[in-house]
């Protein structure tokens, strides 16, 4: 899982490919690299991050591709970083996606006497390209004869000495094409490239393009196919910082607009039939989004009464599969494997399928019977905030609609009350979560998801170990760990829950846990029982959902702003994950 950008023009490349990866560095940023074509094919390329790195790159030629790495196959290394060569230094390509036989063609292709130089899987491809090159001067017709050897998945991009194009071939790993006036892209996603263009083709799984300064022509099968321009309305502005500290803050600060703006764009009068009269839900998401899926079940029962089933997309193929039902899968990117190896498989046991996306264009909607598309607008930071509250508008819109409306003023007010607590000040709650050994999260009810996404915000951007656990479990187990270096965070909302939950976190108390609790403003019991009392605004549940999590975003924000993390770019992950 990588980003991957080329371009073919006027200008000269490698700036602009450097430019263009730090907008992709998301993805994946372990190591970077560029080739550029002249009179001949040069290659820079790097361990660790582009914004660390101080040395220029110098690369002459208007016609280059550029990759940023977050390692699968191979440690983050300057020879394993692409792009990689083939034996004379003629081929260089970038890859996002994994070759699933890799092994064997490297071991055929060594017999042969191809000389390997990384550890990677995507070395295998640039020689059987090579391979096909000696056979024919056309680099498209060498990459297409090459292609059909390879198993698993790929966005590739390729150069060679001699021709005056870029070639671009995607199966199952995103790629985009960007138009522009005698210059064109591909990219992993247009984030890079709406600095030059808001006029995209979104390449179709098993296509091969060939770029030149002239123009674009794309096949499929070795046939001309043409593929819709697509005009994109996300603003380079919304991809730039913007006076923000960290890409996460700007983010979590969008999240009103996000919330009211996907509420407003979600027409419930056309969702399909099959959305709103399932009698049974399953959903599959990974990460944040599996948990938008929980809360959702709860919400949805509780409204509707329709029983709902949430799974692991990663685990999805492992259970008995619904059958007949309604699948929905959640992916703020469209382009996570398991999601999507999931979705395939609902539609084999006859499933009805719904995606609910972010990105435009991303593989989920090709996979999914239909698809509702969020309006986050662009989110870099690799940890979830906007695009997971957008989520939850998407699917609380679906839940009014199978209540006929019931909800309707309550969510086109719900932005109100998330940007009351954008400002409240958390300083005492970050001061005894900054210095926990570890932190559990607790809730009951939605409230119990909403823990769980805390918990794993606090953990994938301060690197504190936090846990989210349902109320009621934590004394089977995790009462062992109870100390006053261990916070309890307890959710705990009036309602059904509220008198169980005050129970919990007296028994908390007891075993000498410092207690923080998210409740509502006036409650006139819990601040005589915990350490800290964090207040939100008394409104609907639906609201409250989105309010805690809120809360809970801004605790971990500012908890990894005073140990000095690395925010928009936590150690290990990426954004993006398109690996199963
Ligand atoms: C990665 C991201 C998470 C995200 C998860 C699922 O792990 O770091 O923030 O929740 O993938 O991504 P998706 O695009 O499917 O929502």
């Amino acid at each position: 899982m990588c980003g991957i950008v080329g371009y073919i023009g006027r200008r000269q490349a490698a700036p602009l490919i450097l430019d263009s990866l730090k907008k992709l560095e998301y993805r994946g940023y372990d190591s970077f690299g560029i080739a550029t074509l002249g009179s001949h094919i040069e290659i820079d390329k790097h361990k660790g991050r582009i914004s660390e790195y101080a040395g220029g790159i110098r690369l002459n030629g208007t016609i280059g591709i550029g990759h940023t790495r977050w390692a699968t196959h191979g440690v983050p290394n300057d020879v394993n970083a692409h792009p990689h060569m083939d034996c004379n230094n003629r081929i260089a390509i970038v890859h996002n996606g994994i070759i699933e036989n890799y092994a064997e063609l490297k071991k055929e292709l060594a017999a042969k006497g191809h000389i390997f130089r990384s550890e990677t899987d995507t070395e295998v491809v640039v020689h059987l390209i090579e391979e096909q090159y000696a056979k024919t001067p056309d680099l498209l017709s060498a990459v297409r004869g090459a292609l059909p050897r390879l198993k698993g998945s790929y966005a590739l991009l390729v150069i060679a000495s001699g021709a005056d194009c870029l070639i671009a071939a995607r199966k199952e790993s995103p790629l985009v094409l960007g138009i522009g006036d005698k210059e064109y892209f591909a990219a992993s996603d247009m984030t890079p490239v709406l600095e030059y263009t808001e006029r995209a083709i979104f390449l179709e799984d098993g296509d091969i393009a060939c770029l030149t300064g002239n123009g674009v022509d794309i096949y499929q099968d070795a046939r001309p196919v043409s593929r819709p321009v697509e005009l994109i309305d996300w603003s380079p502005e919304e991809v730039r910082k913007g006076g923000f500290a960290h890409y996460m803050l700007k983010e979590i600060y969008e999240q009103p607009q996000a919330f009211f703006n996907t509420i407003q764009a979600v027409d419930k009068s056309s969702l399909p039939e099959f959305v709103c009269q399932s009698s049974s839900v399953t959903v599959v998401a990974c990460g944040s989004s599996y948990h938008a899926g929980l809360i959702f079940k709860y919400l949805l029962e509780e409204s509707c009464g329709v029983p709902a089933r949430v799974d692991f997309a990663s685990e999805f193929r492992y259970f008995l599969p619904p059958v007949d039902g309604l699948v929905i899968g959640i992916t703020q990117s469209g382009e996570t494997a398991d999601t999507l190896t999931a979705l395939r498989q609902a539609r084999v046991h006859n499933c009805r399928t719904l995606a609910i996306t972010n990105v435009l264009g991303s593989s989920v909607s090709r996979v999914a019977d239909a698809t509702l598309f969020m309006r986050a607008g662009p989110e870099i930071s690799v940890a979830a905030t906007k695009s997971f509250v957008a989520q939850l508008a998407v699917l609380m819109q679906i839940i009014d609609a199978r209540s006929e409306g019931r909800y309707e003023e309550i969510l086109l007010h719900a932005h109100e009350a998330i940007e009351e607590v954008l400002l409240m000040d958390l300083s005492a709650a970050v001061e005894q979560c900054r210095s926990a050994e570890s932190i559990f999260y607790i809730g009951r009810g939605p409230f119990y998801p909403v823990a769980l996404e805390g918990a794993l915000k606090m953990k994938e951007i301060s690197y504190i170990h936090a846990e989210g656990y349902a109320a009621g479990e934590l004394k089977h187990g995790p009462f062992a760990l109870l100390s006053p270096e261990t916070p309890v965070i307890a959710i705990c909302m009036p309602g059904e829950t509220y008198g169980v939950m005050v129970s919990n976190i007296k028994e908390i108390k007891a075993r000498g846990a410092p207690v923080i609790a998210v409740g509502s403003d006036g409650d006139q019991e819990l601040p005589d029982i915990i350490d800290r009392f964090i207040p939100l605004p008394k409104t609907h549940p639906f609201v409250q959902v989105l309010t805690s999590l809120v809360v809970l975003q801004i605790l971990a924000y500012q908890t990894a702003v005073a140990l000095e993390r690395d925010i928009d770019k936590p150690r290990n992950l990426a954004k993006s994950v398109t690996v199963e």
